[in-house]
């Protein structure tokens, strides 16, 4: 059953400073099936997004590439959404954090926030760079583990030992900008003191709008008494002014989630909607992000929508890391895989179907096996299901492309594929990816064992009537399962929708049992082309040669 609610759907925003890579495309590539699928049903849905682009590290960046944060962040910009166009990945809008929409709504909700007394200011003392003349996030100091020791290591936490600390606590450390000693500065700072917000966030939690697991992690969160959260950062900085302050600039984190928002905003402006509908209204929001990224996500923006008078996420979808071969994507190894790259070498919508076989409602991390990898889109997509075509439609081009007159729905073999109809609806809806593919992949085996038996290239010399039947179920069901699989690998289904020459495929062809037999009863298709082809492993090798530093 599809819902009448207008569902709003976002992937995290990717920071505008590095390339989107295969452990970036993870997330977009379960967000956009989500979404796909309920554009299939016809769903009123929007899927926003847009760049992440203010903070330090981008500064550093554009500094050390000697141009303007600008001009950083429109080549990034570019880049990403020409990678996410390259995976199919098809936002309704994309726009940048760094924009008036955005500088609008921060202001909004942090005057909503005053208002609400939920902000405090007091003077706090951090690492100062004389040399470089600005703070350092913890992110900038290296120094020294204070308890294992262990040269090198971050202002925040030992890589070596895992231990988490304060960065006045590091042993001799350094600005890793200059190397240069930093000495300790006071500065005013403001507070958003999510404590206020306590209560409230117990209970939403408790409605279940996250994972069991992640639930139990916010449970354990909100035991204590939650700390107020440094929204300020002094200049230099890239970022939006605090309004009536000297050199101070709200923190990347603050403006970077009402980035939903202003993408939402832009859209709205350019299409005549009506964005308070879409964010004070009855639309049920979904949030797609990394585990990494959970406590800003299910504490800091669910209360900033709680002071600030919006809809709060009817679902926030966390999603695990992705590993290759095992172990955590590496630069040496070759498995830091560009998007860019990996296009290069492998048809984009294979890796959407790997990531599809294997996504589930849980957080755990996901790998990507290079070696099973080819094995399964050779196996599935190529011998399962591209197969299938190229032998029916071969066949079929012996009968003058026609298919027959009546196709019969009560054939076991379609009655089977209708009868899926249900739970790969709920498989999709509930994120259970790769139960749908399980399922679908079943089908498409069951097809081929169908056409198998009834072997329509010995039939058709003495019976080509019979023959053509044979052709026409098993086309029929194939396009059954197109509608399937077309969240997953849309291109490919574009293609087969131009083969048999039927039009867009949608959910409603397969929802009234007999709408999309009857396009296909009597029904003339094109010549076989071809959808897919095999990968080799050389392919992988090449990829991974590519990608390593
Ligand atoms: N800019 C922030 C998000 C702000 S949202 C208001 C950010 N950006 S990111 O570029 O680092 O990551 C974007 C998304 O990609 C995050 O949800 C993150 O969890 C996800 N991933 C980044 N690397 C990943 C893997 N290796 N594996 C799976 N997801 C990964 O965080
Ligand atoms: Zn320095």
């Amino acid at each position: 059953m599809s819902q009448a609610k207008t569902i709003l759907v976002t992937s995290a925003l990717p920071y505008a400073n590095g390339p989107i890579h295969i452990g970036h495309l993870l997330e977009y590539i379960q967000t956009d099936i989500f979404v796909r699928y309920q554009k299939l049903r016809g769903q009123t849905c929007y899927y926003f997004c847009a760049d992440d682009a203010h903070g330090t590290p981008i500064m550093i960046s554009a500094r050390n590439a000697n141009i303007s944060c600008e001009e950083l962040i429109k080549k990034y910009s570019e880049e990403h959404q020409r990678d996410f166009r390259t995976f199919s990945v098809a936002f309704d809008n994309y726009t940048s954090t760094h924009s008036p929409e955005n500088q609008e709504l921060v202001y909004h909700i942090y005057d909503e926030l005053k208002k609400k007394n939920n902000i405090d200011s007091r003077v706090i003392e951090q690492f100062y760079c004389e040399r470089d003349t600005m703070f350092l996030p913890d992110r900038f100091i290296r120094g020294q583990c204070p308890r294992c020791q262990a040269e090198d290591q971050y202002g925040d936490v030992c890589e070596s030992c895992g231990a988490t600390y304060h960065a006045s606590e590091i042993k001799n450390p350094a600005c890793s900008i200059c190397g240069q000693k930093p000495v300790i500065k006071r500065s005013n700072h403001f507070f958003f003191r999510l404590n206020d917000y306590k209560k409230e966030l117990i209970s939403w939690i408790e409605e279940g709008h996250v994972q069991v697991e992640v639930k139990n992690k916010l449970q354990e969160w909100l035991q204590g008494e939650l700390r107020d959260w440094d929204i300020s950062r002094d200049g230099p900085y890239f970022g939006f002014p605090i309004p009536d302050e000297d050199n101070k600039y709200f923190y990347v984190w603050l403006d970077a989630p009402i980035g939903y928002m202003a993408s939402t905003i832009d859209y709205c402006r350019k299409n005549n909607l009506d964005f308070d509908k879409l964010w004070k209204g009855d639309t049920d929001i979904y949030h797609f992000i990394g585990k990494d990224i959970m406590y800003f996500h299910c504490l800091f923006w669910p209360a900033m929508l709680m002071g600030s008078g919006y809809t709060l996420p009817k679902e926030v979808c966390i999603h695990g890391f992705l590993t290759v071969d095992g172990v955590k994507m590496s630069k040496s190894r070759g498995t830091f895989i560009k998007a860019e790259v990996f296009a290069k070498h492998i048809e984009p919508e294979f890796l959407r179907y790997y990531y599809a076989s294997k996504l589930t409602r849980s957080i755990d991390d996901i790998d990507l096996s290079l070696e099973d990898f080819v094995f399964k889109i050779n196996a599935d997509i190529i011998g399962n299901f591209v197969n299938i075509f190229s032998r029916a439609t071969k066949l079929i081009s012996k009968l003058n492309n026609t298919l027959a007159d009546v196709i019969d729905s009560n054939d076991p073999i379609l009655r089977e594929f209708q009868n899926a109809n249900e739970s790969i609806a709920d498989m999709y809806a509930s994120r259970n990816f790769s139960g749908a593919i399980r399922k679908i992949m079943k089908l498409f085996s069951d097809l081929n064992k169908y056409f198998n038996d009834a072997s329509p290239w010995i039939v058709i010399k003495e019976d080509p009537e019979r023959a053509r039947q044979i052709l026409s179920t098993t086309l029929a069901a194939g396009a059954w399962g197109s509608v399937f699989l077309k969240p997953v690998i849309p291109g490919i289904i574009k293609k087969i929708e131009d083969m048999l020459d039927i039009g867009i495929l949608t959910w409603k062809d397969i929802e009234d049992d007999s709408s999309l037999l009857k396009k296909l009863s009597h029904h003339t298709i094109k010549d076989y082309v071809r959808l897919a082809d095999r990968i080799e492993l050389k392919q992988i090798d090449g990829m991974i040669e590519e990608s390593k530093e």
